[in-house]
């Protein structure tokens, strides 16, 4: 198993350029299942998520390919034939986002198959709300060993168009309810959507492809269903969480980067707090010019749904909060259990606690280096910072979560002069 070794106190400095959303491209990549012509994307990050999602889609029959060898963000799918229309355990094990899946091959071949995620180190993550939509759209859905066995009702027959409010505001939820309407008979109304900007994108691919689709961006989406999409290009949105992750980097190491090909107006809760940590931003339409030359002051916050602050950027603020000037409460509201990074930053000489949904961390001077254990995507990033900022020398272990999620994060710290190396 690959670990990081890195060596911190060196102050960051360059350009960081960032990649295409990670949770965009992975509902932009099953949208490919909606049409029988070829879908064309770029900025498609390269990380092991969207090479777990190709390997389902290549199951179910899809080809993809890469006109250019040397640039893995640029590929073309499709989905002429559909070989199988189900995701096996061993692949929703591996990765919760093949969900993804199923509501577009129930839209499109009117049956589909779909293993129910299991529970998750960050939180219990059922998926009764995807369920509970396409039922309203007359699919008739069965939980048998282990199995989503969805089909439309009678069989053979189009999704109905349905108004569905989610009892909970669902990302993937959203997603999959989205996709699935776009080919329904009639209109559906999506009350209680997501707003988050990968919802968006996925979207706007979806319009360019046919789909009829209102409220974009909104909290209420209406699709008036078509009998057919067709091939599209789409260039996905560059992933605010990385641009994000960068900047709290800058905020606990110090230095001066510059941030290039992200979306600052995705980031706003985010720049707001590590204003208020005082980190000087410089912000340009598509790039962010983050310097920090003093210690960081310690800042509460609490996750929310987009626009509030991300649950995906908690660990990485909670790490600068753990080298700040002052106390801070953290309060996660979107997942009970995605408090882990916290033991392991105690381990790197923090001094955080935990109350119910709260930590309380009380900013200390100096991290030391130490040997931790990435626990979850977001904990890996947490504890990378963490390290960058520690006096010593920091191992993280477990770091295939990093990898889930982060295209070649150890090279782009390397580029901006952090002593970081894997080690294999
Ligand atoms: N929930 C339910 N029932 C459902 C769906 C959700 O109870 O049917 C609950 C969840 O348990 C959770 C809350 O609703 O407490 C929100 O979950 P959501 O469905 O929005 O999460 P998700 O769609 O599974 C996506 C991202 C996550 C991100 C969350 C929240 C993708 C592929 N994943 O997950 O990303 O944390 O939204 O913004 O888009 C990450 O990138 O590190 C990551 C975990």
């Amino acid at each position: 198993m690959d670990k990081l070794r890195m060596v911190g106190g060196t102050p960051l400095k360059g350009e960081v350029v960032i990649a295409g959303a990670k949770n965009a491209a992975l509902p932009i990549l099953c949208a490919c299942l909606l049409t029988d012509q070829p879908v064309v994307l770029r900025n498609v990050p390269d990380l092991q998520d969207v090479r777990t999602m190709l390997k389902l889609l290549q199951e179910i029959g899809v080809t993809i390919h890469f006109p250019d060898a040397s640039d893995r963000s640029h590929l073309i799918l499709n989905a002429a034939v559909i070989k199988s229309s189900e995701a096996t355990y061993e692949m929703v094990k591996t990765m919760r986002a093949s969900i993804l899946v199923l509501g577009p091959l129930l839209a499109r071949m009117h049956s589909a198959k779909v293993s129910l995620p299991g529970g998750c180190a960050i939180g219990a993550r059922p998926v009764d709300q995807h369920i509970k939509g396409l039922k309203a759209m007359g699919a008739s859905i069965k939980i048998t060993s282990g199995y989503i066995q969805a089909e439309t009702k009678p069989p053979n027959d189009r999704l109905k168009g349905a108004s569905i409010v989610t009892d909970m505001i669902t990302v993937t939820g959203t997603e999959n309810l989205l996709m699935a309407a776009t080919l329904a008979s009639g209109t559906t109304i999506l009350e209680n959507a997501a707003r988050e900007p990968e919802v968006g994108d996925l979207a706007e691919l979806l319009v360019k492809m046919g789909a009829k689709i209102s409220g974009i961006g909104s909290d209420r989406l209406v699709i008036e269903g078509v009998e057919k999409l067709h091939g599209a290009e789409h260039t996905v949105i560059p992933d605010r969480i990385e641009a994000g992750t960068f900047l709290c980097a800058v905020a606990a190491a110090g230095g001066e980067v510059l941030v290039k090909y992200c979306r600052p107006d995705t980031l706003d809760a985010v720049i707001a707090k590590l204003k208020e940590a005082g980190l000087q931003m410089e912000v340009g339409p598509d790039w962010i010019n983050a310097s920090m030359q003093t210690r960081p002051k310690a800042v509460s916050f609490r996750t929310s749904e987009y626009p509030a602050f991300p649950t995906d950027m908690q660990a990485q603020l909670m790490a600068v909060n753990a080298v700040a000037g002052g106390s801070s409460t953290i309060t996660e509201t979107i997942f009970e259990n995605r408090f882990m990074h916290v033991q392991e930053l105690n381990r790197l000489g923090a001094d955080i606690a935990i109350e119910g949904n709260t930590a309380i961390a009380q900013g200390v001077e100096k991290l030391s280096g130490a040997i931790v254990m990435a626990t979850d995507l977001r904990a890996s990033a947490s504890l990378v910072i963490a390290g960058l900022a520690a006096q010593g020398e920091t191992q993280v272990d477990r770091i295939y979560h990093l990898d889930r999620g982060y295209d070649r994060m150890e090279h782009k710290l390397t580029l901006l002069g952090a002593k970081i190396e894997r080690i294999k």
